[in-house]
């Protein structure tokens, strides 16, 4: 996974192939600066020699004088006769696998088109090339472009540059020209220990677990020492009524060589949580990783057969089990076995007994060592639905089938404050339960990282609420289907987060801030939310105010139309009405709905605005405060009113991308509601005003009415529909020409892509791999950064592989049909939860996954959304109105 930054702020996310990681969602953010802990590793000013740097075919690579980014000289590449000539140079001795770099360098070109498109790429083998990111260069400028990199295995590591793939037939001279490079700097990033804080964890807080009575709360621990008084992380312990071993009674913990148990650990734990009126989570019986060596190995040195190694787990299981027979609350019996591919894990169990047998063996012979444990099959990211959610509960269902004795599914949930959503969680939990079988969430934790390359960030005060937020949402779910007697117990993966698995992990030099309790052991946001929600620091809430073509003359003005309304909500959920604002230069248009049935003279609302978006404890010099009285109101009707109302800001205010702070409060009859500052301390103090940036509308497109046989066929209706290009190039290459149309009815949006593409491959497992399309529905407009119950994510591959994250999935629609030069793919989507009519703005994208020759995803193109994270995060759609 890779991205880029260039230094306008941009950020352009890339190919995804290369990190391997034990459990994490397929995400990829990106962004921040990855400054704090980084090595520089290697660096060239190409001032004094060519340092190695050649060429990859005939075009030539020397030093330049005519072009310097610092100094005098530069590296350049001429006479150019592919997109795919460009300096190389074998960095195998310094980039190491396993590693994660940043590389950072300068670029530049001065003849022919205005832009031109930039590719850093890596040849790992002979014919193995990966594109690990890109920018767009400026003519006549130069332009800075940083790639975060994790190394694969491989035979050697050659870094290179090339320009936007064309094929050799249609390169052109404007596609051939010569570039500079310049100041090129690789960093490592470097593991990095968490300083060792004094702080300890409070004594005199109430213990979490009793806040939930509905449901049990366990914790991993990972030192019987923590039992001890005297140990610091003693205290935190009566936070939870469950406890589980981190890593102490795993395979190879339990049984280091062949019949050498060792069962002194697992006693602490087990007799610590019955002293303590606490259950106690096994894990793990059965697991890929973290097993003794000779489990798989006989006395050849070869795998043993499928004889010997199931009489091995049948004594490693029952040995264990009927050892603390009657003592342990819930066994993991089989840990990871799904892959993440949506097959079952190709693992040594399964290679060498060739079936899932062992899977089902395991759980027959656990409950007969152990006929009162809960028996869990557990795994992860399978909270999301995909494929290895569907496989899951497929094996799930067959061995229920089967009758082979599973009470519950765990779900690991190693989350992150973006994904998955709360309710695509709250979705799994009862898409399992309806199975009858029991769900635990049993390794919680949330990452302040969206994906393993995003860069280092501090755990500011808006993260941490931002975290605290979800958290109690979480929790909140967590009781209404504990209630529904879905969920039984949530265990967090760790105490505090001074040690946590994510320190350093997936990602060296990153430390992480997953948990309930902070690295100096004191209850976090995430805690108080929960125990004590209405001292919880305000949230500074961030939208965008849309700049209008023109004036804005009113509350009807056809501008509000593209207006994403933000609701005006109290802590609890309550809606008191919404808010839209555009700008034009250095007016700032305001347009308020307030739900207020009764007429009261103090009604009306208050704007607060912070023109430089300094949050502050007093007021500042630019802080705006304007009343408005419902009597201005320019429509009031027996449920509530509109305001509409023009703000001047002072002339440098007025300016695309910058931030404002604002907040607005409703005064109903003397009771305060405010859109951001929960506290109503507006009047006093910015601190807590949201932050609104004055932006661009994302680009648009219309569908007109239409009815839409799904057959693969254009019919003639479609000559009605708009054909909108898809020119966005989010990654690696892909044709140029493809296209899309879209039509509506009452029923359904209909959507025809024509896709370009040569080569149709779909031998990857992984649909986003395939050759195939998406389509982005965000029903309601809100441009969420997670997805909500309205968005929806459909994938077709060109031999009509249909594959959903949300969305309708039994009255969704399609068909394809190749043509000579790529595939078309005819859609009917269904919405959710709005309408289908005329002047319905719903958000929306279209995707194109280009896949290779070998079934590797080789590029994106998009109509509007470059970020690759449109599966997670439905801010950056275009928009679409039915006409
Ligand atoms: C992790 C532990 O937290 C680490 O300390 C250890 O180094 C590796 O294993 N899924 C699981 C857990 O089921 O056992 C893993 O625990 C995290 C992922």
């Amino acid at each position: 996974m890779f991205n880029i930054q260039l230094l306008t702020g941009k950020v352009y996310k890339l190919v995804t192939i290369i990190l391997v990681l034990v459990a994490f969602s397929c995400a990829s953010t990106g962004g921040g600066d990855s400054a704090s802990s980084d090595k520089v590793v290697y660096s060239d000013d190409f001032e004094n020699s060519i340092n190695g740097w050649g060429s990859r075919g005939d075009e030539t690579v020397s030093l330049s004088s005519d072009n310097a980014q610092t100094g005098d000289k530069s590296l350049v590449v001429i006479n150019r006769t592919s997109t795919w000539n460009g300096p190389i140079k074998d960095l195998s001795a310094i980039l190491k696998p396993g590693e994660t770099y940043s590389i950072g360098l300068w670029a530049k070109f001065d003849d022919g088109p205005d832009t031109i498109g930039l590719k850093l790429s890596i040849q790992s083998k002979d014919d193995v090339y990966t594109n690990i990111g890109g920018s767009k260069l400026v003519k006549g400028e130069w332009v800075y472009s940083e790639v975060i990199y994790s190394v694969p295995s491989s035979e050697y590591i050659k870094l290179y540059f090339e320009t936007t793939w064309k094929d050799e037939g249609n390169a052109e001279a404007n596609d051939l020209v010569p570039f500079y490079i310049d100041n090129l700097v690789i960093k490592r990033f470097l593991p990095i220990q968490d300083p060792v804080t004094e702080a300890g964890a409070e004594a005199d807080i109430p213990s979490f677990h009793t806040f939930y009575p509905e449901f049990k709360i366990g914790v991993a621990i990972n030192s019987s020492r923590y039992f001890e008084k005297k140990n610091k992380y003693n205290e935190l312990l009566r936070h939870f009524n469950g406890f589980v071993y981190e890593n102490d009674m795993k395979m190879d913990a339990m049984q280091p060589s062949e019949g050498r148990f060792i069962f002194t650990k697992a006693e602490k734990l087990i007799s610590y949580a019955e002293d303590n009126n606490s259950v106690v989570r096994g894990h793990t019986l059965l697991w890929h990783s973290q097993y003794p060596k000779w489990f798989f190995t006989g006395s050849d040195g070869k795998d043993v057969n499928k004889e010997v190694l199931l009489k091995r787990i049948k004594t490693h299981i029952q040995t264990i089990a009927g050892k603390f027979k009657g003592r342990i609350y819930a066994w993991d019996v089989v840990n990871e076995v799904i892959g993440d591919n949506g097959e079952l894990r190709d693992s040594k169990y399964l290679e060498i007994i060739g079936s899932d047998e062992y899977i089902s063996k395991a759980f027959i012979w656990a409950r007969e060592a152990d006929p009162d444990a809960k028996l869990f099959i557990n795994d992860y990211n399978i909270c999301q639905s995909g494929a290895k959610q569907d496989l899951l509960f497929e094996l799930v269902k067959k061995l229920l089938d089967q009758g082979v004795p599973i009470d519950g599914v765990g779900f690991q949930a190693h989350i992150n404050i973006s994904f998955p959503s709360v309710n695509e969680i709250r979705k799994a939990i009862r898409r399992f339960a309806e199975l009858g079988v029991e769900v635990q969430i049993t390794e919680l934790d949330m990452s302040i990282y969206s994906s393993s390359t995003e860069g280092i960030k501090d755990a500011s005060k808006e993260i941490l609420l931002a975290q605290a937020y979800k958290y109690n949402a979480l929790f909140e779910m967590f009781r209404e289907e504990a209630k529904n007697g879905s969920l039984t117990m949530v265990t967090l993966w760790g105490l505090a987060d001074d040690k946590t698995w994510l320190n350093n992990f997936p990602t060296k030099g990153r430390t992480n801030y997953p948990l309930l309790f902070g690295k100096d052991l004191r209850a976090k946001p995430a805690y108080w939310a929960t125990v004590d929600p209405e001292n919880l620091s305000v949230l500074i809430k961030a939208f965008d105010a849309i700049k209008s073509d023109n004036e804005v003359f009113g509350f009807d003005d056809e501008a509000w139309d593209v207006v994403t309304f933000k609701d005006i909500m109290n802590v609890k959920g309550e809606y008191f009405g919404d808010l839209g604002l555009l700008w034009l230069k250095d007016k700032l248009y305001i347009k308020v709905n307030v739900v207020d049935s009764t007429m009261n003279e103090s009604d009306g609302i208050k704007i607060y605005i912070e023109e430089h978006n300094i949050k502050s404890k007093k007021l500042t010099d630019n802080t705006i405060i304007i009343d408005v009285p419902r009597s201005k109101a320019v429509e009031d009707r027996n449920d509530g009113y509109t305001l509409f109302y023009t703000v001047s800001l002072t002339e440098d205010s007025g300016k695309f991308n910058k931030k404002i702070g604002f907040d607005l409060r409703i005064n109903d009859n003397g009771e305060m509601h405010s859109f951001n500052d929960y506290s109503n301390k507006q009047d006093d103090s910015t601190g807590n005003y949201c932050s609104v940036t004055l932006s661009k509308l994302a680009p648009m497109t219309e569908a007109d009415n239409g009815t839409i046989i799904v057959d693969g066929i254009i019919d003639k209706e479609w000559n009605r529909a708009l054909v909108v290009s898809l020119d966005v190039e989010t990654e690696g290459i892909t044709e140029l020409g493809s296209q899309f149309r879209t039509l509506w009815d009452k029923d359904f949006l209909y959507v025809l892509l024509e896709i370009k593409d040569s080569v149709l491959n779909d031998e990857s497992p992984n649909p986003w791999e395939q050759d195939s399309v998406e389509i982005f529905i965000d029903e309601n407009n809100a441009k969420s950064v997670t997805y909500e119950n309205d968005d929806a994510q459909y994938r077709v591959s060109f031999n009509n592989l249909v594959s959903f994250n949300g969305g309708d999935e039994v009255h969704f629609k399609s068909k394809t049909e190749k043509t000579k030069d790529g595939y078309i793919v005819e859609a009917a989507v269904p919405m959710s939860l709005v309408k289908l009519e005329k002047g319905l703005i719903i958000g929306f994208d279209i995707q194109i996954n280009d896949s290779d020759d070998s079934g590797v995803r080789s590029g994106i193109r998009n109509w509007v959304n470059d970020t690759n994270l449109g599966y997670q995060d439905t801010s950056s759609f275009g928009v679409m109105i039915l006409k």
